[in-house]
């Protein structure tokens, strides 16, 4: 396990398939960035957006601190944001057509490129959590539908009640969607943004990434529909050698446009910053299919990238005892010390 406070001057061997990768000395500073969504956040959605972030990336920052586990800390933050009703994963994840929930989720690690995916779970709380179990206790990356949850089954996890991830705002969304919809649109399966999808990405000291995606898909989708979050290059992937990326927004268009794979090869192989990776793969995304996104990065250098096309994006990031969290463009701001438990 890597050591969150490692000394100067030391070199971290890290194992990758059929070779040792040696890094720089352990000098990044550790950092746990989150998103929310991104979308349309209502106004009145801005104060729990803002302290279910927070929340989340503090909670992450805690685990790495004491764990030294970048996979630990993407696990916890999405944890986080799993149980709160105020984002569209775990619970509170939004209905498709019949009214059911239908969760995507990945993980990856970005020393090894060990990753678990998992799609069309149903009726657990934490189905990143199961992601990183297909990982960790299964020959197989990516595993769908009643063969992840048999899996869930073995390996323990709390199976609830059919219905029990159902929130009221769920309910009325779908309402909502369906009221909305002509017949001819429905018959195409038409789908309707529903801002809320969660993410984590993760730098421990020594350079090591991780990534992490849950959602529940887009209010209406027809069932079975899979989006981008669990796809490895779509809307999740870490690699030491360029970065850890969760993206966020309409699936159909970021597994289209490839979106991650396209941010991290541009750090890898342009020199991009992931700043810069992110507002040029997410304007060239939106320019060419007038949909919009949003990505979190961290690049192998430790830097940060924060953008969206879409009107807003809740995010939070600890780094030190720094906690810099928004929704709209521009918007920094900052918490000092010991976490608030409200808002003010
Ligand atoms: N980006 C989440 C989804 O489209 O499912």
């Amino acid at each position: 396990m890597q050591k969150f406070f490692a000394g100067l001057g030391l070199l971290t061997m890290i194992g990758l398939t059929g070779s040792v990768q040696a890094r720089e000395a352990c000098t990044y500073e550790p950092t746990v960035l989150v998103h929310g969504g991104a979308g349309d956040v209502s106004d009145a959605a801005i104060p729990n957006k803002k302290l279910g972030v927070k929340l989340a990336a503090r909670k992450g920052f805690e685990i790495l601190r004491y764990t030294g586990s970048v996979l630990d800390a993407v696990e916890a933050a999405v944890n986080s944001l799993e149980a709160d009703p105020n984002f569209n994963a775990g619970y509170g994840s939004v209905l498709n057509w019949d009214g059911e929930v239908e969760m995507d989720a990945a993980i990856m690690n970005g020393a090894d490129l060990s990753a678990g995916c998992v799609s069309l779970a149903r009726d657990i709380i934490n189905p990143i959590s199961l992601a990183r179990r297909i990982m960790e206790s299964t020959k197989h990356r990516y595993i769908a539908g009643p063969g992840a949850m048999r899996i869930a089954e073995q390996e323990g996890f709390n199976l609830l009640p059919p219905g029990a991830l159902i929130t009221e705002a769920a309910i009325k969304a779908l309402q909502d969607y369906k009221n909305s919809l002509n017949a001819t649109q429905t018959q195409k399966g038409v789908v309707y943004g529903s801002p809320g999808t969660v993410g984590a990405v993760a730098i421990d000291a020594c350079g090591n990434v991780a990534a992490a995606t849950s959602t529940g898909g887009l209010t209406g989708k027809l069932p079975g529909r899979i989006g981008d979050s669990p796809i490895l290059g779509g809307g999740t992937y870490a690699d030491n050698e360029s970065g850890a990326v969760s993206a966020t927004g309409h699936g159909e268009t970021i597994m289209r446009y490839n979106v991650v794979a396209r941010m991290l090869a541009l750090v890898e192989h342009g020199n991009y910053t992931a700043q810069e990776a992110a507002v040029q793969v997410l304007e060239q995304m939106t320019q060419r299919f007038n949909e919009t996104a949003g990505i979190i990065a961290v690049d192998y250098r430790g830097q940060l990238g924060i953008y969206f096309t879409s009107n807003r994006m809740s995010w939070a990031y600890q780094r030190g005892n720094q906690v810099h969290f928004g929704v709209d463009a521009g918007e920094d701001e900052i918490e000092f010390g010991e976490p608030r438990t409200t808002d003010n």
